[in-house]
């Protein structure tokens, strides 16, 4: 569904990505993991079109998106939650989940918001509520339910557990599982909570100084604390 071909990319003259090379099939959820700096971020911002490719391929259902705008991306199923992505703190909630939708048309973002309540029942409830009241893990969940109102085929997360209290985060994997088997969502996850994304994530990539340091089913990993310690040293 979505693959990168020997990537190189970088921010001004500073080259971030070597070759990096990558392919995600619809219905899989794949996490990238790795040490700090290592340039993951930099791949989900290079794929949604944030930074330019400055060599290599990037392909979503076979055809290039190397020169595609984020909104582009938007429209084609591709959407991100970036890296600590936090709510519009003085909006409501559904003016935030309405801000998700900025390019579609406004019967259209009605029925999305209506079916993103379905799914979190809490929103609904707090609809009225001002963002910035709501707790850290409530928007941490509006984040990502802003995240799927365009309806995305695929779904870019930025260390979903960020600022997450630890008694919180099964709570938010789980859910993030659900919404890959329930609303059928492809997702590609950056996360430093390793055990945790392991444990829902069907393969692995783990990044390091800009290149691919290992790739496979992530059960390969689980519990293989030699392999993880030189995947993070
Ligand atoms: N906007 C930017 N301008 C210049 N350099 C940047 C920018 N963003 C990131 N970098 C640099 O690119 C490299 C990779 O950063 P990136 O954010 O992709 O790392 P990461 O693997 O996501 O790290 P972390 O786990 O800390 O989030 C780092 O050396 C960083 O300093
Ligand atoms: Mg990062």
């Amino acid at each position: 569904m979505l693959k990168l071909k020997n990537i190189q990319s970088g921010y001004g003259k500073k080259q971030v990505l070597f070759d990096v090379s990558m392919s995600i099939d619809k219905g899989e959820i794949v996490s990238i993991i790795g040490p700090n700096g290592a340039g993951k971020s930099t791949i989900l911002k290079v794929i949604c079109g944030a930074i330019p490719v400055w060599n290599g391929n990037i392909s979503f259902k076979s055809k290039s998106i190397n020169k595609n705008s984020i909104s582009q991306n938007i429209k084609s199923g591709i959407t991100i939650a970036p890296q600590g992505s936090r709510v519009f703190n003085e909006l409501t909630v559904r003016d935030n989940l309405e801000l998700g939708g900025y390019l579609l048309n406004k019967s259209h973002v009605k029925k999305r918001v209506e079916y993103i309540y379905k799914v979190f029942p809490l929103l609904k409830e707090r609809s009225k509520q001002i963002a910035g009241k709501l707790s850290g893990g409530e928007q941490q969940m509006l984040a990502l339910a802003r995240a799927l109102i365009p309806e995305p085929k695929i779904l870019l997360l930025d260390e979903p557990s960020l600022g997450l209290a630890p008694n919180l985060l099964d709570e938010v994997f789980g859910r993030l599982k659900e919404l890959n088997q329930d609303l059928k969502v492809t997702m590609l996850i950056v996360e430093q909570k390793v055990n945790k994304v392991l444990g829902i994530s069907d393969r692995t990539y783990s990044v390091k100084l800009g290149k691919i340091a290992f790739e496979g089913k992530s059960t390969e990993l689980i519990g293989n604390k030699g392999k993880l310690k030189e995947l993070f040293l």
